[in-house]
């Protein structure tokens, strides 16, 4: 099997002028006139492309030229960034994503990104690193594991360098360059898994790969429980589930604990502790493939259900990215993993399901399992004390359709904790949009003849869903977010592959970086 292309990323003072390297990215406002002073020693090709209405700088597109000996690259690429006034730090890193994903098409072994230079110092610098880093990552980004013909084949790496000619300003863009970097694989990692079938991982391996992950990474511990050790602590959401597959379901937390200076006080001390740290729960949903069960999908894009996991691969990723950043939070990583399928040993449509918390669920349709296995894990970060717990997961088709495929749902208790998340979209451009989930709609999941039941009525399913597992957070702080719809780019765009999207990473690893930051 392939690796995943291998992407190096530095920065460089270097005059960008004088940078060698296969192609050499420079960005252009549709509106602001006059060139980068680089474009004088090309002797005009740039106002050629321009003259010639082959380049406007629109957003999304580009032109490439090629370079002369006054010029240290080989090839400029101009990257359209749109209108100034209306860009923001996700322009630079989709125009990075766009570069990265240039290089890769025309197997440039070096890139080399000015990017930054025509926002003429609007956004913070490290914020701009950050963000070069992220795009880098996003689009150079390829799922080829297992295509065996080789022929016009990618380069197996991609060497790229943020440069500035001023020595003070790389400085600055090496702070978000060097966390851009650790968030960027991470994001890469949670693609490759969430695209990886169905027959290769399911509940089992899934959390092999999650004690591989906390063996190789320094502050991360890991705990797996078995169905045995599951029908132990009665997590009957979970087991309920995974009851149709041949391959059983898996209950996997991850711990990550900061060591050294600024590690957090324990949870005993933390009440008489001033500034230390709140406890935060990350759980995802994993459902490696999900047919429906016995009350089965359609046939059509089933294949999409191997993507029903991506909730639990987005903690699993962000667990790995808060530990190799080493922030001062104690955080939870807690995945329940389970195969939804149809057999004789299946879940049925009318079975009453003791759950973790105690509560008693009566199954109408075993296709809302999302909720039945979540119920048990947010159950489970209650029982830690954890104070905030954020949940991810391809709930519901009607937040796709309510949404789209741009933004995630957000719903939640605490407005604070929300407007946070919104904050950390903002600044991860991974859109998220605010949707209620309060008492009307708590009250179309009760059932007459046990404590719930797992579908409401025919409409605002996404409202609904996210009103069934707010019962289940006792009095911590919660926020669900519905990613169903953005977990999946459909077709290749000129920012990215299509496949996985990986939603989440970015958002969440942000968030909780803020979090230190106050
Ligand atoms: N995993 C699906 C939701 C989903 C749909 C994710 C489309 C991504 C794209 C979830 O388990 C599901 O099947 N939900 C049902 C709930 C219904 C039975 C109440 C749905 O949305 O149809
Ligand atoms: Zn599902
Ligand atoms: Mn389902």
């Amino acid at each position: 099997m392939k690796a995943i292309i291998d992407v190096e990323l530095k920065t460089r003072k270097v005059d960008f002028s004088r940078c060698e390297a296969d192609l050499l990215a420079i960005g252009q406002f549709s509106d602001v006139k006059g060139l980068d002073a680089l474009c004088k020693k090309l002797d005009g090709e740039i106002e050629r492309v321009i003259k010639l209405g082959d380049f406007k700088g629109k957003e999304g597109s580009s032109a490439v030229i090629y370079g002369n000996e006054r010029i240290g690259a080989k090839r400029i690429l101009l990257v359209g960034l749109g209108e100034r006034k209306k860009a923001t730090p996700d322009t630079v890193r989709k125009a990075a994503a766009n570069a990265a994903n240039k290089s890769v098409l025309i197997k440039a072994k070096t890139l080399s990104l000015a990017l930054h230079r025509a926002f003429a110092g609007r956004f913070d610098l490290s914020i701009m690193g950050k963000a070069l880093a992220e795009g880098t990552y996003l689009g150079s980004y390829r799922y080829d594991e297992f295509v065996t013909e080789s022929e016009n084949g990618r380069l197996n790496s991609l060497s790229v360098e943020v440069i500035d000619s001023d020595a003070a300003k790389a400085k600055k863009l090496n702070i978000g360059v060097t966390s851009g970097v650790v968030i960027g694989r991470a994001h890469s990692y949670a693609r490759t898994l969430a695209n990886r079938p169905a027959n290769v991982i399911n509940p089992p391996a899934l959390a092999d790969e999650a004690n591989k992950l906390a063996k190789d990474t320094a502050g991360l511990s890991c705990t797996v429980f078995d169905e045995k050790q599951m029908a132990a602590k009665g997590m009957g959401g979970v087991l309920a589930v995974g009851s149709g597959s041949k391959s059983p379901p898996r209950f996997i937390v991850l711990k990550y604990k900061p060591t050294g200076k600024g590690a957090p006080a324990a949870s005993f001390l933390r009440s008489k502790t001033a500034g230390a740290r709140p406890t935060i729960a990350l759980v995802g949903k994993a459902i490696t493939f999900d047919s429906g069960g016995l009350s089965i999908k359609p046939a059509n894009n089933m294949d999409e259900m191997k993507l029903d996991k991506t909730g639990g691969i987005t903690v699993l990723a962000t667990m790995k990215a808060v530990a190799e950043l080493k922030l001062a939070l104690n955080v939870f990583g807690i995945i329940p993993s389970a195969e939804n399928l149809p057999s004789g040993t299946s879940y049925r449509p009318g079975d009453i399901i003791t759950t973790f918390s105690g509560k008693t669920v009566e199954v109408l349709n075993t296709d809302a399992e999302g909720r039945m296995l979540l119920c048990d894990a947010l159950a489970y970060a209650v029982k830690q004390n954890c104070d905030i717990i954020i949940d991810i997961a391809t709930l519901t088709g009607a937040c796709k359709v309510a949404l789209g495929k741009y933004m995630a749902g957000l719903m939640g208790n605490d407005e604070k904790l929300m407007k946070q998340l919104q904050t950390a979209s903002q600044k991860s451009g991974e859109n998220i949009w605010p949707m209620p989930s309060g008492d009307e709609y708590a009250q179309e999941m009760k059932s007459k003849i046990a404590d719930l039941k797992n579908i409401g009525s025919k409409w605002g399913g996404a409202c609904t869903a996210a009103a069934f597992l707010r019962q289940f957070v006792g009095n911590a702080k919660w926020a669900h977010l519905d990613i169903a719809g953005v977990e999946m780019f459909e077709k290749a765009t000129e920012y990215t592959t299509q496949g996985s999207s990986g939603f989440g990473v970015r958002l969440l690893t942000t968030y909780l970086m803020n979090l230190v930051a106050k």
